[in-house]
């Protein structure tokens, strides 16, 4: 698998103007061949980022988006102006929108649907909770988030589709899964999409490890066979930082 996504996701992080600073930085670093460059600023600051970008290598990604295309749900963003923006990837059903949104597996299929009607690329994020993972429930809480977020989705549109595995465990808290125990997750992903979809398309699927992704464990991890890019928090706010992880 030739084909790898690094995508920050800089969450509650960075004014318009810092946003615009970092995006700058960022342009003028180099990244390694193979590797395709995803920023995701808040949704205040894309305008911004868009126009700092452009004619980069960097492409642009939105943190969420209503699943709604228009009218009367005050404080959403619909797809259609994200794409206005120049945005080509949104980050669904990342666990902080499950933690603290109550967004479930039926929400996000639902946001997964009009992303996609809307020529737009879905970051699907999974991940099991500590307690999950000591239960040894991980692999069956994956399947499950993937079978019920997927539903009703077509071969076409899941080529389209990016998946990101985060256990919940490892985010933004420094401990990494171990390049080991994140590669099994990735395989089983795999192997379910193979059940839903085919081989050869779960083959193609980009499936990246989120959690705690650093310079010093972005080797590790990348050099996994299942493992094709890094959705990164933390590492991603600092130009320095994210610019080592894309050069790994
Ligand atoms: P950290 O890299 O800060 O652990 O965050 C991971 C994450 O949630 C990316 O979406």
């Amino acid at each position: 698998m030739g084909r790898y996504i690094i995508a920050g996701n800089w969450k509650l992080n960075k004014t318009p103007s810092e946003a615009g600073e970092l995006a700058k930085a960022l342009t003028e670093q180099t990244v390694g061949a193979g590797c395709e460059v995803v920023i995701a600023p808040s949704h205040v600051a894309l305008a911004r980022v868009a126009e700092v970008i452009r004619g980069s290598r960097i492409k642009l990604a939105a943190q969420n988006v209503s699943q709604h295309s228009e009218g009367a749900y005050t404080g959403e963003t619909s797809v259609s102006m994200l794409k206005d923006l120049g945005v080509e990837y949104v980050i669904l059903g990342h666990s902080e929108r499950r933690q603290y949104y109550g967004e479930t597996n039926q929400i996000i299929n639902a946001k997964i649907k009009a992303v996609l009607a809307g020529g737009l690329k879905p970051i699907l994020c999974i991940g099991e909770l500590l307690e999950e993972r000591e239960e040894g429930k991980a692999a069956t809480v994956c399947r499950t988030q993937l079978e019920q977020s997927l539903a009703g989705i077509s071969a076409a549109d899941m080529a389209e589709i990016v998946i990101a595995y985060e256990p919940v465990w490892a985010i933004g808290t420094g401990k990494t899964a171990s390049p080991e125990d994140a590669n099994e997750i990735h395989v089983i992903c795999r192997e379910k999409l193979a059940s839903l979809y085919s081989e050869e398309l779960a083959g193609r699927v980009v499936i990246q490890y989120g959690g705690s992704v650093k310079p010093d464990n972005v080797r590790a991890l990348m050099a996994k066979s299942d493992i094709n890019g890094a959705l990164v928090g933390g590492a991603s706010l600092d130009a320095a930082s994210f610019a080592s992880l894309l050069r790994f």
